[in-house]
């Protein structure tokens, strides 16, 4: 039997793939997760324990990184701090993680010659201009903004230099924006429901024409699932479902689908260093291996998404406070 190692497997994206991996194969599942504020173990609580089971550790661990990449066929690495506001308020934790626990799982699988996917995102790209017809392709020159995404940059470049020097059998990929179940409250789409949820207004960065390519979880999880076992060693991959949208239209549309006025919601401080627009081109990903979203309406993934969050309030409520704070604290 197979068996991945999934780092930071009880965060969202993460506790997503592993649902998948579970439903659509037979492999085992090892989480290497740290839980931070962002790793929920209850995200993957209702899976089998005879396919998944949960090691609670860093990925900076050398010695336990060692030990669990030895007993893997696969790696699949989706642990890091990921939002881009925190990294703007505190950067150190970016770079431990991001770049000093990217080295450590490297070199473990170099040590035990152990197959190794790297996720990754658009961000480390930088931005496009609103009217700019070009999106984003695997020859797109590297141009990060934030603490983020320079420590995303870095690390896509660590397993590059690895697959290089010393022939880790590594594949990256480099995603758009995800939306669906499980993902932190901090973030847009989840933090404006759950405000709509408490009855607090939706809150919207400056002018919020700002531009994501939203791609649902799952979708992200297959079209990694497919570079894994076909994808080419040394090779980038972008993953992308057509999906751009501004800011201001996903909030309006969020405000609509919960019954509430679309104007309801406030202009807050912009984000410092603000990328205007994401896109991505996955014609690569979709031609030599044969991908394709299965998510295409995003209205019925949002009300879903929605339902989500209604559904599970004990999952998301505990934070609430504290995440609002923060951005209290913001201006934002
Ligand atoms: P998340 O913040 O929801 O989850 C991150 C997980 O990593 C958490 O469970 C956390 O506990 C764990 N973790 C953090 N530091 C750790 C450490 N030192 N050791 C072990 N575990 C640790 O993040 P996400 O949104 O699910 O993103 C997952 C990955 O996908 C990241 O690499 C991110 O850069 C990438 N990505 C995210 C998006 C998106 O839209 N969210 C898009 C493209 C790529
Ligand atoms: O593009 C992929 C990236 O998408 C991933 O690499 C990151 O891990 C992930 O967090 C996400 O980054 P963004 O910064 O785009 O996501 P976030 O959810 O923080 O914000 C989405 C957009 O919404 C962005 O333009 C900022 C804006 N925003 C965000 C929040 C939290 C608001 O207008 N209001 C908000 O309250």
């Amino acid at each position: 039997m197979t068996t991945l190692l999934v780092t930071g497997g009880a965060g969202f994206i993460g506790s997503n793939f592993v649902h998948h991996i579970v439903e659509h194969t037979d492999y085992h599942v090892v989480v290497l997760d740290k839980l931070t504020y962002a790793g929920n173990p209850a995200s993957i609580a209702d899976l089998p324990d005879d396919r998944v089971s949960l090691v609670v550790g860093d990925i900076a661990d050398a010695a336990l990184v060692d030990d669990l990449v030895a007993q893997a066929d696969a790696v699949v690495h989706y642990a890091a701090e990921s939002h881009n506001d925190n990294s703007l308020n505190d950067p150190r934790p970016f770079l431990e993680t991001n770049l000093i626990g990217t080295f450590t799982l490297l070199e473990a699988a170099r040590r035990r010659d152990v197959r190794f996917h790297h996720i990754s995102t658009d961000e480390v790209y930088g931005d496009l201009e609103l009217d700019d017809p070009a999106r984003f392709t695997e020859s797109t020159p590297y141009n990060p903004s934030s603490p983020y995404s320079s420590t995303k940059a870095g690390s896509d470049l660590l397993v590059r230099a690895w697959v290089r020097s010393f022939g880790v059998q590594a594949t990256l990929s480099n995603c758009s924006n995800n939306y669906g179940a499980y993902q932190h409250i901090e973030k847009f789409i989840p933090r404006q429901i759950t405000n709509v949820l408490r009855g607090i207004r939706p809150k919207l960065y400056g002018s919020g024409h700002n531009v994501r390519d939203w791609i649902h979880a799952d979708d992200h999880s297959s079209a990694v699932l497919r570079i894994l076992e076909a994808g080419r060693i040394g090779e980038t991959y972008l993953i992308g479902a057509d999906g751009e949208r501004n800011n201001k239209d996903v909030v309006e549309l969020i405000l609509r689908l919960m019954g509430e006025s679309s104007d309801a919601y406030d202009h807050v401080a912009d984000r410092p260093g603000h990328d205007l627009r994401y896109a991505i081109d996955s014609s690569k990903l979709r031609a030599e291996l044969g991908w394709e979203p299965r998510y295409r309406d995003f209205d019925a993934g949002l009300m879903a998404t929605i339902q989500w969050y209604r559904d599970n309030e004990s999952w998301w409520a505990a934070d609430k406070d504290r995440v609002e704070a923060f951005y209290a604290a913001r201006g934002q």
